[in-house]
């Protein structure tokens, strides 16, 4: 197998086998320590790394190979994002930016889910660009007012940062890169997976109102238009199902989901897919809003969401029909068993989510307000 593999010459199929290699490995470790201290088991069974220090190089190869097999590297980065990119423009960046979501949280954990919906709503659509920050103005037709932004938050926090960044650093630090690294320093606060970015992402000097009121995913979605949905930006199905694992926090309105309550699909009965208990605890809590993680915070950070899917309990329609299909109910299977998996997957599906599409060199701009193009 290896001489087959070596002879191809290939070295992103090289990188990948020792990539895979390392993750077998560092299973393989942590269930060793789980083995060895089975009451510090929570503790030694995390995402072991907490920053880029300690992170090894070797998973940072999906981020310097990113073309699809065919070389088309439009939805992804192609290279010329980089490691520490303000290490002499601005080298307090990210730590301003780790100590504001810090600091915020410590008061207010709504902030963490906030940030992490932003970064997928701005990549989603036209790529990591910050387009989604925009205001309405002459021809900007604001991502805000598209129906599924319309709930969207964390816009003043990204403000609030950028306004310190800017104290010390002005016309520097992109908007687009506060969003990706506002985000990932949110999972972190929220108990999620530590994962490195390469930075040097630009803004983007329009918005996409009509592309994201087209192009972001209903809840309503059934599974095949959802993994269609998230194979037009390269996710494949497992990574899909792990990206999804966002919605461990954060709150949810009883409007998308109240149709599953008392007339799915126009027939005037209850999504049948729903637990009969569940959907009682639906109707007698939901009054505007409620926790994703319903039950309480769960034992680690994703794991409570794929019980809920197992047992029927998805929130969302488009959450519980990641149990419609055997190979993402797979996945999901995987997910709520084994603690350490998920972290995993989430980081490295972060880190392509945080990459989508970036404009890199001369393209775009960077903003001197975030909500204004310069
Ligand atoms: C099929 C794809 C998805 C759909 C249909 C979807 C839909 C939704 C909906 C309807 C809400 C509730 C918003 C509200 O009531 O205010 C929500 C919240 C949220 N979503 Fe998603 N989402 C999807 C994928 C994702 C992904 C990939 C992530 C991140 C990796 C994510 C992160 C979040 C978070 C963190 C919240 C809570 C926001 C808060 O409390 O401030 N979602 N999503
Ligand atoms: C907490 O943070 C969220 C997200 O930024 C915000 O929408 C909410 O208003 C904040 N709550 C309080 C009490 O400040
Ligand atoms: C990649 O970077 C180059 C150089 O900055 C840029 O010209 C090109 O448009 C970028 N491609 C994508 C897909 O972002």
């Amino acid at each position: 197998m290896l001489t087959s593999i070596f002879g191809i010459g290939n070295m992103r199929k090289l990188s990948l086998l020792v990539l895979i290699l390392c993750i077998l490995i560092s299973v393989k470790n942590q269930n060793a320590e789980i083995k060895k201290s089975s009451s510090s088991s929570k503790t030694a069974v995390k995402w072991p790394y907490s920053s880029w220090d300690s992170f090894p190089s070797v998973f940072l190869s999906p981020l310097t190979s990113m073309e699809d097999d065919d070389g088309e590297v439009s939805w992804h980065s192609n290279r010329s994002l980089e490691y520490d990119f303000y290490r002499d423009s601005c080298p307090e960046a990210e730590r301003i930016i780790r100590r504001v979501v810090h600091e915020l949280y410590e008061v207010n954990s709504s902030v963490a889910p906030a940030l992490l919906r932003l970064v997928f709503h701005d990549c989603f659509i036209e790529g990591c660009d910050a387009s989604i920050l925009l205001d309405a103005a002459t021809g900007i037709d604001s991502e805000k007012d598209s129906p599924p932004n319309k709930n969207l938050k964390g816009f003043d926090i990204i403000d609030k940062i950028k306004s310190e960044i800017e104290m010390v650093c002005p016309g520097v630090v992109s908007c687009a890169d506060i969003v990706a690294l506002a985000g990932r320093e949110g999972v972190v606060q929220a108990g999620g997976p530590f994962y490195p970015l390469y930075t040097g992402r630009r803004d983007a000097m329009h918005s996409f109102r009509d592309v994201a009121t087209s192009e972001l995913p209903s809840p309503n979605a059934d599974l095949s238009e959802t993994l269609a949905s998230f194979a037009s930006r390269g996710f494949d199905l497992r990574e899909t199902v792990s990206l999804l694992g966002g919605h461990s926090i954060g709150v949810i309105h009883c409007k998308f989901f109240q149709n599953r309550l008392y007339n799915f699909g126009r027939t005037n009965k209850p999504d049948p897919s729903l637990d009969t208990g569940f959907l009682n605890l639906l109707r007698s809590r939901c009054n505007d809003r409620m926790n994703m993680a319903y039950e309480g915070p769960g034992v680690d950070f994703g794991t409570l969401y794929y019980r809920s899917l197992l047992q029927g309990k998805g929130i969302l329609y488009s959450d519980q029909q990641l149990m419609a299909g055997i190979d993402t109910g797979i996945w999901v299977r995987a997910y709520a068993s084994d603690i350490s998996l998920f972290p995993r997957d989430f980081a490295l599906a972060m880190m392509k989510l945080s990459n989508l599409r970036v404009l890199t060199g001369s393209k775009g701009q960077v903003r001197l307000h975030c909500s204004k193009v310069a």
